[in-house]
């Protein structure tokens, strides 16, 4: 088969990886890749938003199977696209992409179908919002209703900084057109834990829980990201709160969406956040994770082209997931800086190391080949990944091999994977 990936990120290095093992790939495209998925799959300098170009390539090179790894490209409708020219390809189409695409639609969801969520009102101008606020409580939390890099979350401890966040959002565009709506919702705590699953339409199949990091301070400080590291399991996913989601969350979120005539096919990421009062959808999303596919896929014993596969041709229940009775922590190496300012171009040494090293894996994000080897290329620049028996092992192996490479301008948070300590 010939298969061709649509992304950059080390999510997309961790997909390659998989599909490159599965023994029914005969030849991996990445469009547009960089430079370490560069080292397993040919890539195609095409933007993930250049569908005209994607779908010509696809069709030109006798594409098999298309994997669409990112979420702006799957909310424009890079599926339909293909698919309007017979290409098969996996993740869900524009009409189910919404589900991240838009978080107003997603809190009317959850809200027509019971889904337990945040409470919340939606607004399309800034006076309705700011009119809101008056009689709200705080902490709140103020969302920008599109696709923002992540960034698009306020949570505002007093009423001047949530009218000064409305004002950010739908007066001041700073998150562009995302802030066309809002969504205003109830501040919970908990642990957050993120969920994969794939689904073919009708079922859904749960892979496993991690955990991410997303601030860019050790002790979760400092600004948000877009990830500085991940476990996975996560220790504080308990049956009981599998149990609870399974029965109030998974299938009800398929069902809900192929009773609105979108059904999901693909994977669905479900932010969740364990409340004192259960288990609370926080956000979902419309492809794996970036860095939780990086220590979930490492540890998926199935052939992901044949899950892939499955939940095109809606056979999904015909697959039983399975994944090693393990651990993985992925450390992220970003340039220091990040995630506002930061140089790029620095050679990256100690690479080979990860040679022959199982159970380790360098997973390139920023990164560019030059004629001097690898060099840095962006904010986040690798991500680490080691397994271990459990979540401790896993932990101590991923900063052992954090030391493996070197570059100037190094960064990292010494803290990921703390929390398991507190299990
Ligand atoms: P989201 O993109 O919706 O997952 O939001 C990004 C981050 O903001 C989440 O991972 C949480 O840490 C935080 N967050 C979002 N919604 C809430 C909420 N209702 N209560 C508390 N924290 C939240
Ligand atoms: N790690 C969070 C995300 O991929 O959205």
């Amino acid at each position: 088969m010939k298969v061709l990936i649509v992304g950059s990120g080390g999510r997309e290095h961790a997909i390659a990886f998989c599909a490159a093992k599965s023994p029914r790939v005969e030849k991996l495209y990445c469009a547009p890749g960089n430079a370490g998925i560069g080292q397993i799959a040919e890539c195609v300098p095409i933007g993930a938003m250049e569908f005209d170009k994607i779908t010509a390539f696809a069709k030109e090179k006798s594409i098999d199977l298309v994997i669409v790894g990112m979420d702006d490209p799957l909310v424009g409708g890079l599926v339909d696209a293909l698919e309007a020219e017979g290409i098969r390809a996996f993740g869900p189409r524009k009409n189910a992409a919404i589900l991240e695409g838009s978080k107003a639609f997603s809190k009317d969801l959850m809200k027509k179908y019971g889904i337990p969520t945040a409470a919340y009102e939606n607004f399309d101008n800034a006076e309705d919002a700011l009119a809101y606020l008056e009689t709200a409580s705080f902490p709140i939390v103020l969302k920008a209703d599109g696709l923002a890099l992540g960034k698009g979350v306020l949570i505002c401890n007093t009423l001047e900084e949530a009218r000064d966040g409305v004002r950010s959002i739908m007066t001041d565009k700073k998150f562009g057109s995302a802030g066309n709506r809002m969504v205003i919702e109830e501040f919970l705590t908990g642990r957050e834990v993120s969920v994969l699953s794939f689904v073919d339409g009708k079922t859904i199949r749960i892979m496993t829980s991690a955990q991410d990091h997303k601030r860019a301070q050790d002790g979760d400080q400092g600004l948000n990201t877009g990830g500085m590291g991940t476990f996975s399991p996560s220790p504080f996913y308990t049956e009981e709160v599998d149990a609870f989601c399974k029965k109030y969350i998974y299938q009800p979120t398929v069902d809900a969406m192929a009773k609105e005539g979108r059904p999901f096919k693909g994977v669905i990421f479900f932010g969740l956040i364990l409340t004192p009062e259960g288990p609370r959808v926080l956000e979902y999303n419309a492809r794996f994770g970036d860095p939780e596919a990086q220590v979930v896929l490492p540890r998926m014993k199935n052939d992901l082209i044949d899950v892939c596969e499955a939940c095109i041709d809606g056979t999904l229940d015909q697959v039983e997931l399975e994944f090693e009775d393990n651990a993985a922590v992925c450390v992220v190496l970003a340039s220091d800086g990040y995630p506002v300012a930061y140089e790029k171009g620095f050679p990256i040494r100690g690479l080979e190391k990860f040679e022959g090293a199982e159970g380790y894996y360098c997973f390139h994000a920023g990164t560019k080949k030059t004629e001097e080897g690898f060099v840095t290329n962006g904010g986040r620049v690798l991500g680490v990944t080691a397994k271990g028996k459990d979540l401790k092992e896993a932990r101590s192996n991923a900063y052992k091999a954090a030391e493996w490479v070197d570059f100037d301008n190094k960064y990292l948070r010494h803290d990921i994977g703390k929390a398991i300590d507190e299990a």
